[in-house]
């Protein structure tokens, strides 16, 4: 159990929106959670009306959105951007701003600066960080200024070049332990979550049968409390690699594609558009235009 339970900013939901009591009531049911990563309004639209319980505005967006080949360089502003875009159409779900990679590893300062614009900036109901020790430190700031946090282990994006890559962790004895303690400090520090990622699976229900707060898995086996996925992974929207922990639920960018090409030929051939895609003009007044420009010098 948590030592130090936390009112978060989500503790005051507007109405229809989930609330954490509920979520840790959901834990207690043994009711899944279902999470989705979303940055734009019309993904988080859909994604409220499917019923998840969370979105993630995740730093993924650094590669689905942005087009980097890592999440490093996204920014603090552009992830309150694509934030702000998901909490204005989310009504149900609560919204969890990832704060990127440079806004929270200098300071515990630095750390509730970036949470607290995240929240009256972005409109972001939780917050989330990657990692642990030091880290803890992070989110007990966070979560002492009535933020409510979430954390993240396993495979952590942001530090994946000193992980040695997009690896799986806790493949070991000593690692899974280390997880299970940096699980257990973030839970101490005051995180109301944690996302367990890339870990196997029985380690990570080890993990989640040890936590008071829910865990999410991604790559972390179904033992967990929730699920969460990228958006461009499940609906087939992303060019690059698609990790093994991922299933397709659509493949929408062959779609698009067939939809656009379909597009571009009715241009060219002159099948787009057709009369009942313009708009009407009465006689007369197309004979009194037609009347003014005969007698206007033509320009
Ligand atoms: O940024 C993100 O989308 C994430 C998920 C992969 C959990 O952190």
């Amino acid at each position: 159990m948590s030592s130090r339970p936390r009112v978060g900013a989500a503790s005051t939901p507007a109405p229809g929106k989930l609330s954490l009591p509920e979520l840790g009531e959901m834990k207690r049911r043994g009711d899944k959670l279902t999470m989705v990563t979303a940055y734009d309004a019309p993904s988080a639209r859909l994604a409220d009306e499917a019923g998840v319980e969370l979105i993630l505005v995740g730093d993924t967006a650094a590669m689905v959105m942005l087009g980097h080949d890592s999440t490093l360089p996204v920014t603090l502003d552009e992830m309150l951007f694509l934030t702000r875009a998901v909490t204005r159409s989310a009504r149900r779900p609560l919204v969890v701003g990832d704060l990127p990679f440079g806004s929270y590893e200098i300071s515990d300062e630095q750390a509730v600066g970036s949470a607290i614009r995240m929240v009256k900036e972005g409109g972001a109901d939780l917050v989330k960080l990657e990692g642990a020790g030091r880290m803890a430190s992070r989110v007990r700031a966070i979560a002492d200024s009535n933020i409510a946090v979430v954390g993240h282990v396993g495979l952590t994006p942001q530090s994946a070049t000193r992980l040695g890559g997009f690896r799986a962790q806790g493949r070991s004895a000593e690692s899974a332990l280390a997880l299970l303690d940096a699980a257990r400090s973030l839970e101490q520090a005051g995180a109301v979550a944690i996302v367990l990622e890339a870990v196997p699976a029985p380690v990570a229900a080890a993990i989640t049968e040890r936590l008071d707060v829910p865990t999410i898995g991604i790559g972390a086996g179904e033992a967990c409390d929730g699920q969460v996925l990228v958006w461009h992974d499940l609906l087939g929207l992303y060019a690059g690699a698609t990790p093994r922990f991922v299933r397709r639920y659509a493949e929408l960018a062959l779609e698009i594609a067939d939809a656009l090409g379909r597009y571009v030929a009715d241009v060219r051939s002159g099948s787009f558009p057709e009369p009942r895609h313009t708009y009407a003009i009465a006689d007369e007044e197309l004979a009194r235009f037609a009347a003014a420009l005969a007698s206007a010098p033509r320009q």
